[in-house]
């Protein structure tokens, strides 16, 4: 009796000791994903794809650090790096993440950075941003995506709706994914001239949301829905004119009917003066910032719509009946389909900023956004 006592009191023992010491165990597939950005924390956007290095130093086969002070660097970052609280990141996803860079070979070689330093005739703003706190390792060279949320909340927006956003990030982003930026490592002077050029020289972004879908099938047609959202809030966020909206009729398929309020027809694209919107921003790794809009791809026709004004909160559905059921090669077709308004666009106003430096997927006037297609296959017919 007295002997199991003991073996049990042993067990317990070794049982406190071993969780006290030994990191939770970790899974390096899980560790890949919680590196990355679908489902993940985006630590690839400046420490590389496998932890090469770029903005960041190289994290590949541990850099001899253990587990504890690996941790202790991602809890309490000593430099720049902003802080991942335990509710942005688990103790769990933090060991798996360590089980992924010890997964990697050492590079002999440092990474290079996702978005290099923009050069030095760009405004200081947009250096601060891409080069010194490193924002722009993640938000890409112009933050169209930060500059669209504020967007939805334009009138109520000034320095300090501004400066919430990023110091009480989790606020607002509850479940979010940008870290946590304190005032000591963030010096607000930084972060004003980061307003200035991103918010007031740049602009605010309308929040326009287009989502194409199936809505009924018969007598060998489709008929398709297509939802376009002013996501701002109402009175508050920012209104668009001028808004013109066109949809790729894929190649081989026949246009049945066209319809809905605004609607001027097809016409080849070529011809409507617009380019369709591009998904990922092209991405150079030189120093100049140079960069070469790529040659977009203006074939085929496109069905068109014009709506004068979609204020903030309004939604407009168009519809349009296509000819035979979607097949994946139909649904590929629709590709690059986008929405372009006039206004607001980039900045004028009297302080355009020299943008040598830029996202060439935000048009030079007016703005845009690439329509997303949420159409499913139709079901192969049963034998
Ligand atoms: C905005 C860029 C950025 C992001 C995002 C980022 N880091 Fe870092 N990280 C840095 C920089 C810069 C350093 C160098 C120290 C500093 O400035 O804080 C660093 C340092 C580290 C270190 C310490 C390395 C050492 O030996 O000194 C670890 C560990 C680390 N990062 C892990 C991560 C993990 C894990 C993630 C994602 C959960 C992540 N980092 C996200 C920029 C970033
Ligand atoms: C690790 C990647 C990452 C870094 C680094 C980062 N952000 Fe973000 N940021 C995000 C993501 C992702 C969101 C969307 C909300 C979320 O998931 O947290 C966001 C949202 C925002 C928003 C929108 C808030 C709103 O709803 O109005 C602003 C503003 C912003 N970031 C500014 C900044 C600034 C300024 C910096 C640098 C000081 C920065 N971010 C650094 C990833 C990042």
């Amino acid at each position: 009796m007295r002997r199991v006592v003991c073996l049990i009191w042993a067990g317990l023992l070794i049982a406190g000791v071993a969780s006290a010491q030994t990191p939770p165990k970790g899974d390096p597939v899980a560790g890949a994903k919680a590196f990355g950005l679908v489902g993940g924390r985006m630590c690839q956007f400046c420490h590389g794809d496998n932890a090469e290095g770029g903005f960041g130093p190289d994290l590949a086969g541990g850099r001899g650090l253990t587990f504890d002070l690996f941790k202790k660097f991602i809890r309490k970052p000593y430099g720049v790096m902003p802080a991942y609280t335990e509710q942005r990141l688990s103790d769990q996803m933090v060991a798996d993440i360590w089980a992924f860079v010890l997964s990697k070979p050492v590079a002999t070689e440092m990474g290079k950075w996702h978005w290099p330093q923009a050069p030095a005739s760009a405004p200081l703003g947009q250096r601060l941003y891409i080069g010194t706190m490193g924002c722009g390792q993640c938000h890409e060279p112009e933050n169209k995506f930060a500059r669209m949320w504020l967007g939805e909340y334009a009138k109520q927006v000034d320095f300090a709706y501004f400066a919430k956003q990023v110091y009480n990030h989790e606020e607002k982003w509850p479940n979010g994914v940008m870290p946590h930026y304190s005032r000591e490592r963030l010096p607000e002077a930084v972060l004003r001239e980061i307003y200035q050029w991103m918010v007031v020289d740049l602009g605010m972004r309308a929040s326009i949301g287009g989502v194409l879908t199936a809505a009924a099938a018969a007598d060998g047609q489709t008929t398709y829905s297509l939802e376009v959202t002013n996501r701002g809030i109402k009175n508050v966020g920012l209104d668009v004119e001028g808004l013109t909206v066109f949809v790729r009729v894929p190649a081989g398929t026949k246009v049945a009917k066209g319809g809905g309020s605004g609607y001027v027809g097809t016409q080849a694209l070529a011809t409507l003066g617009l380019e369709p919107g591009l998904r990922m921003a092209p991405h150079p790794h030189d120093e100049s910032g140079e960069v070469v809009r790529p040659k977009p791809d203006l074939s085929g026709d496109v069905l068109v719509w014009k709506l004068p004004k979609l204020a903030a909160a309004d939604k407009k559905i168009l519809t349009f009946t296509l000819a035979g059921s979607p097949t994946d090669a139909l649904i590929k077709g629709f590709d690059g389909s986008t929405m372009f308004w006039e206004k607001p666009g980039r900045n004028d106003n009297g302080r355009p900023p020299k943008m040598v430096y830029r996202d060439l997927r935000t048009p030079d006037h007016g703005d845009h956004e690439l329509i997303a297609v949420k159409v499913q296959p139709a079901a192969a017919p049963k034998p």
